[in-house]
C-alpha cells in the first residue's frame, strides 16, 4: 500500500504539466507583489524583500527565449523576445528596489513600485493579445 501511495505521488508530481508550474509561479509572482506592497504600507522592510525574493525566485523560470515562447498564443510566437524582455527589466527593477532599501531611501524604493507592475503588465498584453 504504501509502495503504490509512493508510486502515486511520483506519478503526480512528474506529472505537473508546464501550466501547473507557470500557474504556481504566477501565484508566488502575486503573493510577493502584495507583500512588497504591505511592506511599504505597513513599514516593513523585511517584508519588503521577501517580496523581491519571492518574484525573483518566479522569475527564474524565464530565462530564453524559448522558456517564454511555450506560454505564447501560437500567432504570438514572435514575440517571444519582447516577452522576454519584460522579464529582463522585471529583475532589475527588483534589484534597484532592493538596493535603494538596503541604503535606507524607502521613498526612491516605492517608486520601483509601478515598474514593477508596469513590466508584469507588459508581457501579459503580449500573452492576452490586450
Ligand atoms: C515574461 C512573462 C511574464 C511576466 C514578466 C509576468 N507574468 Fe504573470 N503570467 C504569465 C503567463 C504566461 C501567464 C498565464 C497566461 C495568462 O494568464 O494569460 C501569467 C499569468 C499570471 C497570473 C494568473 C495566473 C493563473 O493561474 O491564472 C497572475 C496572478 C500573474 N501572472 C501575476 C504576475 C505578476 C504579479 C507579475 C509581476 C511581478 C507577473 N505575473 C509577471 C507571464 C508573465
Amino acid at each position: 500500500m504504501k509502495k503504490i501511495l509512493i508510486g502515486l505521488s511520483i506519478v503526480t508530481a512528474l506529472g505537473l504539466s508546464a501550466n501547473d508550474v507557470m500557474s504556481a509561479n504566477m501565484k508566488s509572482m502575486r503573493d510577493g507583489l502584495v507583500e512588497i506592497q504591505d511592506g511599504f504600507l505597513y513599514n516593513n522592510k523585511d517584508g519588503v524583500l521577501k517580496g523581491i525574493a519571492k518574484i525573483e525566485e518566479a522569475n527564474k523560470m524565464f530565462h530564453d527565449k524559448e522558456s517564454v515562447a511555450k506560454y505564447l498564443p501560437a500567432n504570438k510566437e514572435r514575440l517571444s523576445s519582447v516577452a522576454l524582455l519584460s522579464s529582463k527589466h522585471l529583475n532589475s527593477n527588483l534589484l534597484e528596489m532592493k538596493e535603494y532599501i538596503n541604503q535606507n531611501q524607502l521613498l526612491e524604493a516605492s517608486s520601483v513600485h509601478s515598474d514593477v507592475v508596469r513590466n508584469c503588465t507588459r508581457c501579459h498584453a503580449i500573452i492576452r493579445g490586450w
